[in-house]
């Protein structure tokens, strides 16, 4: 069974606490499970993980490059100044979809800016949890093209 990475930065593991009129009342351990029941329901396996640290996420990025794993990456307030993170994915050798459960553009200016989308394969923004089942479906479908 293909693995796929589902990556979340930092304060994701909050949700539910955090914030609930933008990001909603559903926990972490509801996302994670969605997230693992998905990927199962699409012939993957899903690794899901969040870290409020930036190195951790880069080492992570890191063993997805050399495991050829495509990634679901919630990079979190990383999105809008992490250079670092930007490198570390620029180095991706599946598909990473960026994703975020608010939709940043109708936010605050400073969220207005991903430096990370230009080296993601695609970002799917504004849906909530479902920004998580579509990107899942789209590795889905992208793995599926790949092998085809
Ligand atoms: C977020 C949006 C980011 O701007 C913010 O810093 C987050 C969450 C989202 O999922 O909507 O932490 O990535």
């Amino acid at each position: 069974m293909s693995e796929v990475f589902v990556l979340n930065g930092p304060n994701l593991g909050r949700l539910g606490s955090r914030e609930p009129d933008v990001y909603g009342a559903a926990d972490f351990e509801a996302l994670t499970a969605l997230c693992r029941d998905t990927a199962r329901r699409l012939g993957l396996h899903a690794e899901v993980r969040q870290t409020d640290d930036e190195a951790e996420l880069i080492s992570w990025l890191h063993e997805a490059a050399d495991g050829r794993i495509p990634v679901v990456l919630n990079p979190a307030a990383f999105t809008h100044y992490s250079y670092a993170v930007r490198d570390a994915i620029a180095q991706r050798t599946a598909p990473l979809i960026e994703v975020h459960l608010s939709n940043p553009a109708a936010r605050e200016e400073f969220r207005h800016n991903s430096v990370v989308a230009g080296v993601a394969t695609g970002t799917i923004a504004g849906f909530g949890f479902l920004s998580y089942v579509l990107a899942l479906q789209a590795i889905a479908e992208l793995l599926a093209e790949s092998e085809g």
